[in-house]
């Protein structure tokens, strides 16, 4: 072991567990790229202002999670804690905008960092794959964003995992509702935090898990009863969407999501076999994001979903992907000799597209077999110089054990050929 380990909250994805991880990301990506979404990639380092500004002062991630430093330069810089305020930025500042064609769709893929208390689910580095649909107000963006989510795990095989929906509603009606919110919640009884956070962020007391909390919000006013006519339609075509899709969601009133941004839809993909950090993704619209980063206005929506939790999730139901295999031929030579020409075959069979490996080390047969089992392999080719002289290749079968002379010439369609 080494002096060091891993830090507080962050893992080591490692084989054959990080071929999970790989085969997560690419099943969420892969609806994605079949629907019109290109790749964007994004520093991991943004201006720290980018985030206070854009997922808002106010929230745990900007005001407690961030890990925003300053550079020797003098430059206030963040660690990126979610991906939506990068990904517009970068957006703007190419001006993707500009060149006529919106919406702008991007997915992206990467890690992102929150200094949070580290538990099961919850890390302090984390991987999130996502999507941002940039410059359209249409419901059926909306619609298509959850129903690629939703067509994301079930390919993976989930099956115990719900959708929450709620409208935030706009410009128009949230600040109407939010000073009613704030009326009523003034007359609780409150801590000092929460009494602070009225002031500042009161949609988000709704989402306060503390039963004392919880019973006192019974009777509070509901966004819903507050919705103006064009949230309220444009909701309700959400809904219609999804329905017609086959995709089944529940209507949760009191889904307020931890970012400032969304405006109109949010969403949430919550795994029931993951206890207290049961979302595994979550998003929604954000309308009003790209004025208060100081672009011009271009009403978006997007979702991440969370890679760790969704493997979490997997293994909560039982579920073991099917992995390509990584190595399907090992070669084990004995000599000098038979060292040389594997080491040419293997490079050969390559190169033709065969995964395969070689015993490096200079290890003996016993020794050499051990790591052909270990690989997974579904041949081992064997060679010492008998075989050499007599221009073959032994390829035995790791399944049934049985081993055949293949000519050497040959072995690379031989061994295609079995495969196939
Ligand atoms: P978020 O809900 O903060 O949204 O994060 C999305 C997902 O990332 C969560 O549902 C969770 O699975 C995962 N996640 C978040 N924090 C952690 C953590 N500390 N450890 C492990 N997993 C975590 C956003 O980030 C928005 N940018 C989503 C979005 C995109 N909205 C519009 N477009």
């Amino acid at each position: 072991m080494s002096t060091f380990q891993a830090p507080k909250g962050t893992y080591d994805l490692i084989p054959p567990k990080s071929g999970v991880t790989l085969a997560v990301r690419e099943a969420i990506a892969a609806p994605l790229k079949n629907s019109g979404y290109g790749y964007i990639e994004t520093p991991g380092f943004e201006n720290v202002e980018l985030f206070s500004r854009g997922v808002g002062e106010s929230t745990d991630i900007v005001s407690k999670e961030m890990y925003a430093f300053e550079t020797k330069g003098g430059t206030k810089l963040a660690l990126r804690p979610e991906g939506t305020a990068s990904v517009l930025r970068a957006a703007l500042q190419a001006n993707l905008h500009k060149l006529g064609n919106l919406p702008v769709k991007l997915w992206y893929s990467g890690s992102y960092y929150r200094y949070e208390r580290p538990q099961a689910g919850r890390y302090r580095h984390f991987s999130q794959v996502g999507a941002e649909a940039i410059g359209a107000e249409d419901p059926a963006l909306d619609a298509e964003l959850i129903i690629l989510a939703d067509q994301a795990y079930r390919s993976l095989g989930l099956r115990q995992f719900r959708i929450l929906l709620n409208s935030l509603g706009d410009k128009e009606c949230r600040p109407v509702y939010r000073d009613a919110l704030q009326g009523f919640l003034r007359a609780l009884e409150l801590d000092e935090d929460t009494r602070r956070r009225i002031e500042i962020n009161p949609l988000r007391i709704l989402d306060d898990k503390r039963d004392a909390v919880q019973k006192q919000l019974a009777g509070a006013p509901m966004l819903r009863d507050y919705l103006c006519d064009a949230c309220k339609a444009y909701h309700e075509e959400v809904r219609e969407l999804l329905t017609a899709a086959g995709v089944t969601y529940e209507d949760d009133e009191k889904l307020v999501r931890g970012l400032d941004y969304y405006t109109r839809t949010t969403f949430e993909f919550v795994h029931d076999g993951l206890g207290s950090q049961s979302a595994v993704g979550g998003g929604g619209r954000y309308d009003g994001l790209s004025e208060m980063i100081g672009g011009p206005a271009l009403p978006s929506v997007g979702w991440a979903l969370g890679v760790d939790r969704t493997v979490l999730a997997l293994e909560a139901e039982g579920i073991e992907l099917e992995l390509p295999a990584t190595t399907s031929v090992f070669a084990v030579p004995l000599g000098e000799e038979a060292r040389r020409v594997l080491f040419a075959l293997v490079t050969e069979l390559r190169r033709a597209g065969v995964a395969a490996d070689f015993s490096y080390g200079g290890k003996g047969l016993k020794g050499a077999m051990k790591s052909a089992n270990r690989s997974g392999a579904r041949y081992t080719l064997v060679a010492g110089e008998r075989d050499l002289a007599e221009g073959v290749v032994q390829l035995k079968d790791m399944e049934s054990g049985e081993q055949t002379p293949v000519a050497l010439v040959d072995a690379v369609n031989a061994i295609r050929e079995r495969l196939a």
